[in-house]
């Protein structure tokens, strides 16, 4: 089998930069309907409402930066492609603190920073008009407002096959900070075992997706990572 290290992250890596996780004690999803504010319907129904949800989250993304556990990450990636390892990093986090600590994340369920036109298709990549109050028209078509590029609800997750192709190939397979609940991003792992890749998992709580056969980690993301990295660079290096 070819060496091919694949990497999913949840939520729980951004947590130690600040951002909320969506489950559990003081998640996004506390006290909020998540039908109020992410699906295409909500976006519809009351767009200032959903607007007003998603500025709040950039307005924290652009004031919060990469914690030890995404330099790891970042570090990890140039040390495998030093060895010549395949290497892939795939985000279920719609935030860029993986970009901006040098690693290329695959977003699965969008981007943050993005905006896009749901009339003409236009991409902005901004992180700078922030006023929950004012929507973003679109600089191509004029459309009143611009919609976060993130996947909501009922809607496809990017790359999907592309995705699974790459795990489906992979020797080893991390997933790290996600409680494992949302599909299809949820079932990687067992696709991971499937394809007989050595499995590590690492989360603060236990995900609802660990099986006996997982190698698995509890702790903060960014305490536990650096180690972790290292271990499977170890093992990668003999
Ligand atoms: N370090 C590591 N793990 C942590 C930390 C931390 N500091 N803090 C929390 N966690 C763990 C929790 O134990 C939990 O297992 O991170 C996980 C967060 O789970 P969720 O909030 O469900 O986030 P995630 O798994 O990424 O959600 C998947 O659901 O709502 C959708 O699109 C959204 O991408 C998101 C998807």
């Amino acid at each position: 089998m070819d060496l091919r290290v694949v990497v999913l992250t949840g939520a729980g890596v951004s947590a130690d930069s600040g951002h909320p996780t969506f489950r559990g004690h003081g998640g996004l999803w506390e006290g909020r309907a998540v039908a109020e504010v992410a699906t295409p319907e909500a976006w519809a129904r009351d767009p200032e409402l959903v607007w007003r949800f998603y500025q709040e989250r950039r307005q924290l993304l652009a004031s919060s930066s990469p914690n030890p556990a995404h330099f790891a990450l970042a570090d990890l990636e140039e040390r495998l492609g030093e060895l010549g390892v395949a290497f892939s990093l795939v985000t279920q986090n719609v935030d860029d603190l993986h970009a901006r600590a040098g690693s290329a994340a695959i977003h699965i369920h969008g981007e943050l920073s993005v905006l896009r036109c749901e009339v003409c298709g236009e991409k902005v990549r901004d992180l700078d008009h922030l006023d929950p109050a004012a929507f973003f028209p679109c600089p191509e078509c004029g459309h009143r407002a611009m919609r976060p590029d993130v996947v909501w609800f009922g809607e496809m997750p990017n790359r999907v096959e592309d995705v699974f192709r790459q795990v489906g190939n992979a020797s080893h397979f991390l997933s790290v900070g996600t409680s494992g609940t949302v599909y299809p991003a949820a079932g990687l792992l067992q696709l991971a075992r499937d394809a007989g890749a050595k499995t590590f998992v690492s989360s603060l709580d236990e995900p609802e997706n660990l099986s006996m056969d997982d190698a698995y980690f509890p702790g903060r993301a960014a305490e536990v990572l650096p180690e972790l990295c290292e271990l499977i660079l170890r093992q990668l290096s003999r």
